[in-house]
């Protein structure tokens, strides 16, 4: 199968590390022009520079915005007026005791996590019906299907992501346009290494390290090591792809086997 994006403008929230780095750089390699967004100039900037290095010849527009703000989300559809391909990655995570969560933090969770995507997803839909083609993804986590007990706003705001996923597919349904959820599973992003040396012998190398954190804190995943961010990018060119115009309102997972589920 040879996926080809090349005249397709892609918009990938939260892409100047992890995952949605990991996206840009996968829309990129497949031809479509890529959008990177973060918070910072600064940083989008690096990462505008890192992807360029990493593929070469690669047309990418550094798009500087809080998209979790109204005005961040207006500034982005300002710089892109349309795209064909809106990945809603962002997200933040974090642990908290659920009966100390306040107002104010569910809040910023359904804030940042659900209602940015939503906002964009409004923004752009309209574009993509009208010409006929067009892919809304979310990244969703097995937080989404399996509430964390330590995280519960985190877990309430992917289960939402969800919802909105397929609330979408139906306004898209006939349409040409894809709207679907990728549910990852554990990442190896920034920050991961030094929190699995915490729980394990700090002499391993890191392939054993994962390994043994995984064995010992994760046993329910089925490939017993953590994800690559490219794996979970994989998912995304695909649903990205001409060839995946059958798969909408659908949830799908890169999660290692980690929910023990068959179904989402
Ligand atoms: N990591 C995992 O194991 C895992 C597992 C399952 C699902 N996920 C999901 O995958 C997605 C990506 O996770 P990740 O671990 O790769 O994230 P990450 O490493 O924390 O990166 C977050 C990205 O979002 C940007 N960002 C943060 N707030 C922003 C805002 N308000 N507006 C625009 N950009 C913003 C950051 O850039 P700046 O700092 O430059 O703004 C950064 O590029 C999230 O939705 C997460 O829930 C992750």
């Amino acid at each position: 199968m040879r996926i080809d994006l090349s005249g397709r403008t892609a918009l990938v929230t939260g892409s100047t590390q992890g995952i949605g780095a990991a996206i840009a750089a996968g829309l990129a390699r497949a031809g479509a022009r890529v959008a990177v967004n973060g918070r910072s100039e600064g940083s989008v900037a690096a990462a505008a520079d890192r992807l360029r290095a990493e593929v070469p010849g690669a047309d990418v527009v550094p798009v500087a915005a809080d998209v979790a703000t109204e005005e961040g989300a207006a500034r982005v559809v300002a710089a892109l007026p349309g795209v064909d391909v809106l990945v809603n990655n962002l997200g933040i995570f974090g642990a908290a005791p659920a009966l100390e969560i306040t107002d104010d933090e569910w809040r910023r969770y359904f804030e940042v996590n659900v209602l940015a995507a939503v906002r964009l997803t409004r923004a752009y839909l309209p574009g993509m019906t009208g010409r006929g083609w067009g892919r809304v993804q979310y990244i969703a986590s097995d937080s989404a299907v399996v509430t964390p007990a330590e995280m519960i706003h985190y877990g309430m705001s992917k289960t939402a992501l969800l919802g909105v996923s397929r609330g979408f597919a139906k306004e898209a349904a006939g349409t040409g346009v894809t709207v679907n959820a990728v549910i990852a599973g554990p990442t190896h992003t920034g920050g991961v290494e030094d929190f699995v040396y915490e729980l394990v012998d700090r002499d391993l190398p890191w392939d054993r390290a994962q390994r043994e954190f995984m064995r010992a804190h994760r046993p329910q995943s089925l490939i017993q090591r953590l994800i690559e961010p490219e794996e979970i990018a994989n998912m995304v060119v695909y649903l990205a792809s001409a060839q995946a115009s059958a798969t909408t309102g659908g949830a799908l997972r890169v999660d290692g086997g980690y929910v023990d589920a068959i179904l989402p």
